[in-house]
């Protein structure tokens, strides 16, 4: 491939055959999860929560761990693998001499990088008998990936989505109906927990930490059905690393490498499945790369206090040790709410208090963020997710610093979604008529 092509594509032969198990690399072991002093035992509570394989895999200390070849024709069908761009319309706009490189999941048939773990869920789900699916959803992705996977796998699925989102994405809705889920804005009447809420306040906006209570309440309530989580989790991480094993790859063919690698971070599975190959590459082969999460000041997480904290707001979960908020923690919604989650995943944690990863919290209004997407709209043609217009952002800062200090910096950032369903979001932050 020529060392100046704009688009870096990889065969369908080329799709990962492995996922990127970054836990045994890590310079400290991982602090497990744990349960709270008092109460009944979330720990022993997991193997009834989570879809077994997935369970096996969130305690797995192997490096690589194979994927099967039932997901990897569905990571075909999802239109994997996805370019790696070369942003050079960005460059000469910002007039940088740095090298900017993109990596495409706004391909992703539902929008999102949401898709690979969401297809690699649903087929354990299947495998293990069960028929359905329940599941949170803060900016609308994940609970769209998640209808799609249960679409192509022939199983149900029961979405609780974040009642401030819910509300300004009627589009997305149809979306996700017209792939068969059921859709509740949360706080529901469906739960007790989301019962309890909307008693006190029947237009609760509800938050993602809320939804996974609800989601975990719904799916304990049935056995035929499991809940499904879209981040923070090692497994949920894992799953994503297709990106960054495909970025890899895609660098190798044109000789290039990063300096710098960034993504948005509300969980941190984008982050993590872009982000995390590279760091295996800094922990095992000595690679010096600067790591930056993009998070708004809504809920910038990491930097929040490093302990052990509830993933989700009624207390179902183990404590997992994260940078936190606090679980009960209230954020303003913003445009970009699928960033708007009090804590980070326990492996992006450990990273980020050792000193690996760099984070940086734009203002809560969300102007300069969504003027760095309309940049690189104008420049490189396709419309990033709210979301994904942090790491956008970060990048072009980032390029800027490059050209006052007349660096030739290697930066790699990945749009994780597309937002043709986020436009009257753009429309209200940007004042477009
Ligand atoms: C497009 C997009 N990017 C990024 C994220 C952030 O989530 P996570 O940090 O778990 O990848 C979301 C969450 O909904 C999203 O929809």
């Amino acid at each position: 491939m020529p060392t100046d092509a704009r688009q870096i594509t990889l065969d369908v032969s080329e799709i990962p055959k492995r996922w990127y198990n970054i836990v045994p690399d890590l310079p400290e072991p991982l602090p497990p999860p744990k349960d709270p002093d008092e109460g009944p035992s979330r720990v022993r509570e997991l193997p009834n929560l989570l879809i077994g394989e997935c369970l096996k895999q969130e305690m797995s200390g192997e490096r690589w761990i194979s994927i099967p070849d039932g997901v990897r024709e569905l990571y075909e069908r999802a239109g994997r693998p996805r370019p790696l761009f070369r942003a050079r319309a960005l460059e000469e706009v910002l007039d940088t001499p740095a090298r900017l490189y993109y990596k495409s999941e706004f391909y992703s048939p539902t929008g999102s990088h949401k898709v690979n773990t969401a297809l690699a869920q649903a087929y354990y789900a299947r495998e293990q008998g069960f028929e359905r699916l329940t599941t949170e959803t803060g900016a609308g992705q994940w609970g769209t990936a998640l209808a799609y996977a249960c679409a192509l796998t022939g199983l149900r699925c029961t979405v609780y989505w974040v009642r401030a989102v819910h509300r300004w994405k009627p589009d997305r809705l149809g979306f996700m109906k017209m792939l068969g889920a059921e859709v509740h804005a949360s706080p529901s009447d469906r739960t007790e927990f989301g019962r309890s809420l909307c008693s006190k306040d029947p237009d609760h906006p509800g938050s993602l930490g809320i939804a996974i209570s609800e989601g975990l309440e719904d799916a304990k309530s049935d056995p035929k059905a499991v809940y499904s989580l879209g981040s923070v989790l090692n497994h949920v991480l894992m799953h994503q690393t297709v990106i960054g094993l495909e970025t890899q790859k895609q660098f190798e063919k044109v000789g290039d490498y990063p300096d710098t690698v960034i993504s948005c971070l509300g969980g941190g599975s984008n982050f993590g499945g872009f982000a995390l190959p590279f760091v295996g590459d800094v922990l095992t082969k000595g690679r010096k790369i600067r790591f930056i999460a993009a998070q708004s000041q809504a809920a910038p997480n990491l930097q929040g206090e490093y302990r052990y904290n509830f993933a989700d707001h009624a207390e179902i979960t183990p404590l997992l040790k994260m940078y936190t908020l606090g679980h009960t923690a209230s954020m303003r919604p913003i445009m970009g709410d699928g960033l708007r989650y009090h804590g980070c995943s326990p492996i992006i944690s450990l990273l980020r208090h050792l000193g690996y990863i760099d984070t940086v919290a734009y203002p809560v209004d969300e102007k300069h963020v969504f003027e760095a997407a309309r940049t690189f709209m104008r420049c490189e043609g396709f419309l990033p997710a709210p979301e994904s217009a942090y790491s956008i952002c970060c990048a072009i800062d980032e390029a800027l610093k490059c050209k006052q200090a007349g660096e030739k910096k290697v930066i790699a950032f990945n749009v994780s979604g597309h937002g043709f369903m986020d436009i009257s979001g753009y429309r209200e932050v940007l004042g477009i008529a």
